[in-house]
């Protein structure tokens, strides 16, 4: 598949209808594909990102999504990034490679946390509707971020680790490469890749990369999917600014909702929790790149290069002013040299690749929580740019998975899911 722009431009009112069909088209029972053919499963962000999506004209099904996704959740409370329930040829590594032991069958990593942050939206739409909702699924998203504090940090740590790039939501970022060249990837089983026959290679990660997130899958299986052995010892922990600032802003939207439902406990952990969040900021923060970055936990080496969850701060309510001047500078010089904003990663930083999947590409999905943050930060101009270009690349492309930062044009898989429900949810001039 090449890289798309539409032929004839849909009106804005058609778009809406585009995307209300595309979220339907995927729908497989209670849950819903990212895109069918190449993720032929359910995805954790990806669900929760359709939930706002489906909230727009169906809140009933926005709940449902959310439920269905913690059908995967492991007694440990970890949500898990892939709920398989069945094998499907078209897709590699299925719950074969990764033998979760969880039923229904699951990867064995997680995803970054929205959940939460998307309840709370859900909820506010319609207490009345959500409060019985919410009761039920609170204490699973209280078990899944005790999970991530007690699973994904080192003793004496705050910021959160992934212990492999899927766990980012960012699979082939630059973030990961230094500490993925750290894993041997030798005694690897053979194996046949499947993403590259839905999509155009030169848009994927390379298979030296797929060599060392097989290698990963196989320790984490080796191991029974132990989590803090994983973190404490395996080939790779890396703290990511991504998941560290969702989880963050996940905690805070889970605070308000323990106070909802008068949950004390609960909201006594949940401030523990946060208490850490300027700590973990602190160590994400890289004074070189003015932005908060990546960092070995191995190594404690930082990303050389700026990645967009590096503006996802104010999305998690952190705002120090000595830093935010430097990030600002960092975020405008950015803004920039980018046609369409924001670049997943540096678009001047050799690494820099306008189509390759998380090296450049820009994702509806971040742009819409870092834009959020900063919004809510009082960065209206910068917000606005970001929703704007949001806007353009889907009407210029259409729903395709990510978008070339320089020419707008769609990349990667097309019906997107998750690139519909921002639409609806907040780039269509009908959420103005
Ligand atoms: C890719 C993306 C990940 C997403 C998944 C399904 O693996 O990197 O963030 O959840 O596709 O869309």
């Amino acid at each position: 598949m090449k890289s798309q722009s539409l032929e004839k431009p849909f009106s804005d009112v058609e778009l809406d209808q585009r995307a209300i069909a595309i979220l339907r088209e995927n729908e497989w029972g209670g849950y819903t594909l990212p895109t069918r053919g190449l993720y032929p499963f359910q995805w954790n962000w990806d669900s929760m990102f359709v939930a706002l999506g489906f909230s727009e004209f169906d809140l009933e099904r926005a709940w449902t999504e959310v439920e269905t996704l913690f059908q995967g959740q492991w007694q440990n409370g970890m949500a898990a990034h892939i709920v398989f329930r069945r094998d499907d040829p078209s897709y590699f590594p299925g719950p074969s490679i990764w033998v979760s032991g969880q039923n229904p069958s699951t990867s064995g990593c997680s995803q970054p946390p929205v959940a939460a942050t998307v309840v709370r939206d859900l909820y506010e739409k319609d207490p009345e509707i959500g409060l019985a909702r919410l009761k039920e699924i609170f204490p699973r998203l209280m078990a899944w971020h005790r999970w991530f504090h007690m699973m994904r940090v080192i003793s004496g740590g705050a910021a959160i680790a992934v212990t492999h790039p899927w766990e980012s939501g960012r699979d082939n970022s630059p973030d990961w490469d230094r500490a993925l060249s750290n894993v041997d990837p030798s005694g690897i089983a053979d194996y046949t890749r499947k993403d590259t026959g839905h999509v155009d290679p030169s848009m994927r990660p390379t298979n030296e990369e797929y060599d060392r997130y097989l290698k990963l899958v196989e320790y984490g299986r080796e191991t029974g999917w132990d989590h803090a052995r994983i973190t404490r010892e395996g080939p790779f922990a890396v703290a990511d600014p991504g998941v560290t600032f969702i989880l963050m802003r996940a905690d805070r939207d889970l605070l308000e909702l323990a106070k909802v439902l008068g949950a004390q406990d609960s909201a006594h952990e949940i401030t523990t929790w946060l208490y850490h969040a300027e700590e973990a900021a602190d160590y994400l923060w890289s004074e070189r790149l003015g932005a908060y970055a990546a960092r070995d936990l191995r190594t404690d080496d930082s990303a050389t290069g700026v990645s967009s969850v590096a503006f996802l701060s104010y999305y998690a309510g952190i705002s120090i002013p000595r830093r935010d001047a430097r990030l600002q500078a960092t975020l405008r010089r950015i803004l920039e040299v980018s046609k369409y904003s924001i670049p997943s990663f540096d678009p001047e930083h050799s690494r820099f690749d306008s189509k390759r999947y998380w090296r450049g590409p820009v994702w509806v999905i971040i742009n819409y929580i870092v834009a959020r943050g900063l919004a809510e930060y009082g960065f209206e101009r910068e917000a606005n740019r970001i929703r704007l270009d949001t806007r353009e690349i889907i009407r210029g492309s259409g729903f395709y998975e990510y978008f070339d930062p320089i020419c707008g044009s769609g990349a990667g898989g097309g019906h997107f899911a998750w690139t519909a429900a921002i639409w609806l949810a907040w780039a269509s001039p009908m959420t103005d």
